[in-house]
């Protein structure tokens, strides 16, 4: 078996970002470091480890959802000291968080130990849409509109389109609903930034058909079986 795939089937994340583990040096086979790629191991005899801790398959596969506060960071140890979003899981099995939310994003979150079903959330040829509440200071235009959903240019480059729709406005704040269906690093600030709107609150309320619910923030519930099969098709 491939190693990417053994790690991500470890539970140790999405088979693309196993890749990740494997060329910056954190995978051993048998107590030797392992750089390449296409490495392939035998998942019987040999001893995989990541960061020193020996691997083994899990015996189920754990699914939940989390609602991200604003102030943690999407990561299991924070360079620079602050919470992360593993403070406020309760977990026997080592689980990972499918995709990332900016530290001060927060909304719709899944984690996991199963790096297939992280590969589909997460993989941009499935197109899973992910909708924010965009929260944004002054009243927005029409034509403000027109150009995020087009897709704003920034450095030259068209961003994807985003279907885009206004929720409220209360005479400070404008609530708009913003969906996408890529995942590029700090895709909705990014787009508010091209168009010189300062974002006061994002929200993730949904990953393909699956919402947030009523979802306490800092709190995590298990997915269902309807809620995992909208992505693995299972059901
Ligand atoms: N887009 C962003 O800019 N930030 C997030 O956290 C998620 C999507």
């Amino acid at each position: 078996m491939r190693l990417n795939k053994y790690l991500s089937l470890c539970g140790i994340a999405s088979r693309r970002k196993c890749e990740e583990y494997i060329t910056s040096g954190r995978v051993t086979v048998n107590g030797k470091t392992v750089n390449a790629l296409g490495t392939v191991i035998n998942e019987k005899k040999d001893v995989v480890s990541v960061d020193g801790k020996t691997l083994s398959m899990p015996n189920e596969f754990v699914y939940l959802k989390l609602n991200k506060p604003k102030g943690y960071a999407c990561t299991k140890s924070d360079e620079k000291g602050r919470k992360t979003i593993f403070d406020l899981v309760e977990s026997d099995v080592r689980l990972f968080n499918v995709g990332r939310l900016d530290f001060n994003t927060e909304g719709l979150i899944f984690l996991t130990n199963d790096g297939d079903f992280a590969n589909m959330v997460t993989h941009p040829s499935f197109h899973f849409e992910k909708e924010y509440h965009v929260t944004v200071e002054g009243e927005m235009k029409e034509s403000e509109f027109a150009v995020l959903r087009r897709g704003v240019v920034e450095n030259g480059k068209r961003m994807p389109e985003a279907k885009v729709k206004f929720l409220s406005w209360d005479g400070k704040f404008t609530k708009l609903s913003v969906v996408i269906d890529e995942g590029q690093n700090h895709q909705v600030r990014r787009m508010f930034d091209a168009i010189g709107k300062d974002i006061k609150l994002l929200k993730r309320v949904r990953i393909g058909n699956v919402t947030l619910g009523g979802l306490y923030r800092g709190k995590t519930k298990s997915m269902t079986e309807e809620e995992i099969a909208c992505f693995t098709g299972a059901k």
